[in-house]
């Protein structure tokens, strides 16, 4: 079964076609970050029109990369799955009116997709044997849940930030330190060369529950800085090494002690990650020596599968689409001079 993704949550726009929820056709995205990149972080309204100018183009590319013409879609595309939310309203739509503009043309069904579901799914796309039970971390510029996958689409959510998602912290501390965005992939390089030690960061562990908390964390780099500048003046390079490897240090020490204690607490032996903040590698390191300590085994999706893409949308949809296939799908199909009132 060929299933057709559409990704336009936030800053990227992204189409894929996935072969039975496993094996990746063709995967496309378009990434704005040159749009947004002097503001540190993504304007909405440029984001939605930008998704616009993109998105036709981005299905047609990712179509014929997997050999299908336009006029084959209704042949070797089964159905349509899009992102439906959680994600910015005007961007969400692009894909959404696209989606079912799609489905009208080519009389397909259409499967809406949760986007924390979606990178949930990324790790089953890189592991086809993978079965739940397991814990998953999910941690992105808009999230950093802990749930637990009972079965697929069966989820218990532990829970998630009260404030900042981890990926957010990431981008405002390089704006902060005067870095680029986005700010995850940066300060994880310029980690790579600092010294973890050298700024005592908080933790924020909050013990008591399974929320997490980042606002204060970067506060404190945000003190620290000020601090800094006010007593020694600008930072050198290797300062903001340090720094960086500091901060990281901090997010990945309280992400990683929280999963591994739910992991343990739900006697679950298998944690998936996903969203950007996965493809972080000092969180990838010490998250794997962490649990082959305690006979767990952790799954993490390649990089390109961390970050926002389609693959991962259109493999939720088929999940979703193989447990309710009617009222997933939306099997009826759309006729002109249908009645509003049947539509689903
Ligand atoms: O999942 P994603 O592409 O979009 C959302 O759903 O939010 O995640 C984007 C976030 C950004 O905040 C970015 O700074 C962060 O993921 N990110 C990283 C890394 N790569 C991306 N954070 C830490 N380390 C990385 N290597
Ligand atoms: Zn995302």
């Amino acid at each position: 079964m060929n299933i057709l993704g559409i990704e336009t949550s936030c800053d990227e726009t992204a189409a894929a076609v996935v072969a039975d929820g496993k094996k990746i056709i063709s995967s496309v995205v378009s990434s704005q970050i040159d749009i947004h990149k002097s503001f540190f972080g993504v304007v909405p309204e440029l984001a939605s029109r930008a998704h616009v100018r993109a998105i036709n183009a981005v299905i047609a590319e990712a179509l014929h990369k997997a050999g299908i013409a336009l006029e084959e879609v209704s042949s070797k595309i089964d159905a349509i799955a899009y992102t439906r939310g959680p994600g910015l309203a005007g961007s969400l739509l692009v894909g959404q009116i696209t989606a079912e503009t799609l489905r009208f043309l080519y009389q397909l069904p259409l499967v809406d997709v949760n986007h924390l579901e979606g990178h949930l799914y990324a790790a089953v796309l890189e592991y086809p044997r993978l079965k739940p039970p397991y814990l998953a971390l999910v941690v992105s510029g808009g999230h950093t849940e802990l749930i637990i996958v009972k079965d697929f689409g069966k989820y218990q959510v532990l829970g998630g930030t009260r404030d900042d998602a981890a990926g957010e912290a990431y981008d405002k501390v390089a704006k902060l330190l005067n870095l680029s965005y986005p700010g995850g992939p940066v300060i994880d390089a310029l980690a790579s060369k600092g010294n973890p030690s050298a700024v005592a960061f908080p933790r924020p562990y909050m013990r008591e529950t399974w929320d997490f908390s980042f606002s204060g964390l970067k506060t404190a780099v945000a003190n620290f800085v000020a601090r800094h500048a006010r007593e020694k003046g600008a930072l050198s390079r290797a300062e903001v090494r340090d720094i960086c490897a500091s901060f990281q240090q901090a997010v990945v020490d309280t992400l990683v002690e929280k999963t591994i204690a739910a992991a343990q607490k739900f006697s679950l032996k298998k944690i998936v990650i996903g969203g950007g903040v996965a493809a972080n590698a000092g969180l990838r390191k010490q998250l794997a020596a962490q649990a082959v300590r305690r006979g767990l085994r952790v799954y993490a999706p390649s990089l390109s599968l961390c970050t926002d893409n389609a693959a991962m949308i259109a493999c939720a949809g088929y999940y979703k689409w193989r447990a309710h296939p009617v009222a997933a799908a939306g099997l009826q199909t759309i006729e002109p001079g249908m009645k509003l009132k049947n539509w689903k």
